[in-house]
């Protein structure tokens, strides 16, 4: 199936084509758009974003494998991103990693069964000052601890 932005998207992009009048610096802003708007950067997104911003697709397709934010596989409707970087190891990353894994029973890197949340680990999120801290979506969860994450999977639906 063709992918396609919806009108709204659409007038998204070009909001961001006029912020960025160098396309290479839309490039990662089309992105986020197009995962909020198709759930994942699959191939077809690939293809769909580099034929907007008329680059190749192994140019975009390099941007996206690069970072890590970019999901390159369907997630469940809760994406845990736990850091695994510096601060947040020294502080207890191991312990949260490990328990999320039990408790959900995954590993990171998948999904559970029902979809809800897909876990995965991710290199440094910029607040290593309240570490160690998981992204949940778009928010942040900060100087975790196993009894604060229980707290939190709790409350999400
Ligand atoms: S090391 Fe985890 S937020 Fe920076």
């Amino acid at each position: 199936m063709a992918v396609k932005f919806s009108e709204q998207a659409q007038r998204e992009f070009e909001e961001i084509l006029k912020r960025y009048p160098e396309r290479q610096a839309a490039i990662l802003p089309t992105l986020h758009l197009a995962q909020r708007e198709f759930g994942y950067i699959s191939p077809e997104v690939v293809e769909y974003v580099s034929d907007l911003l008329g680059f190749t697709p192994a140019r975009i397709y390099g941007v996206v494998t690069f970072y890590t934010m970019y999901n390159r596989n369907p997630v469940g409707k809760y994406h845990l991103q736990v850091c695994r970087n510096i601060s947040c190891s020294l502080l207890g990353a191991k312990h949260i990693i490990e328990h999320l894994t039990e408790k959900l029973g995954i590993k990171p890197g998948e999904t559970t069964p029902d979809g809800k949340f897909t876990l995965s680990l991710v290199e440094c999120l910029g607040s290593c000052g309240t570490a160690p801290v998981m992204q949940i979506n778009d928010d942040y969860y900060e100087n975790l601890t196993v009894e604060k994450v229980d707290e939190i999977l709790e409350k999400l639906e």
